[in-house]
């Protein structure tokens, strides 16, 4: 005969291993899995916004990303938030752009065309 305790841990083995797969079942689904296809479109269409807001506002004096009346922006190693202090501020030449010219998502945009022109 099988001794008591020995049945009951088995059985005690048996609920705690029960209540694992069903934590693991219920965190798996409530955890959002983010779709990397759906991100690249969204950081597309984020760069091509960023195209359409440098060719209307930056194109002029850095044509292309390359040097013209403004330095090269295409071999420019500094962060996001120093170019975006340089557009908002303006610095010697370059005017400044405030909201009401440039939204603060059309600059991350901006910026975010910048990156890919160095990458490409
Ligand atoms: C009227 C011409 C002009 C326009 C328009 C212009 N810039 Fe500039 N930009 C300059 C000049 C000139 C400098 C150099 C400023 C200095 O250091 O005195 C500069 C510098 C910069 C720098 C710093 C580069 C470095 O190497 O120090 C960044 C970043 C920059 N511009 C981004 C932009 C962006 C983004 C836009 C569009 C929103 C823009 N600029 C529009 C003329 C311009």
């Amino acid at each position: 005969m099988e001794n008591i305790k020995t049945a009951a841990m088995k059985s005690t083995l048996k609920n705690i291993a029960f209540v694992c797969i069903i934590s693991l079942f219920i965190i798996n689904c409530s955890v959002r899995k983010s779709n990397p296809t759906e991100s690249i479109a969204i950081k597309n269409e984020m760069v091509r916004n960023g195209q359409i807001q440098y060719m209307d506002h930056c194109q002029k004096c850095h044509p292309n990303g390359e040097g013209g009346l403004g330095p090269a922006l295409n071999s420019n190693p500094a962060p996001g938030f120093i170019k975006r202090f340089q557009v908002r501020h303006g610095l010697g030449v370059m005017p400044a752009f405030k909201k009401n010219e440039i939204s603060n998502e059309d600059l991350h945009a901006i910026i975010k065309y910048l990156s890919a022109l160095k990458h490409s």
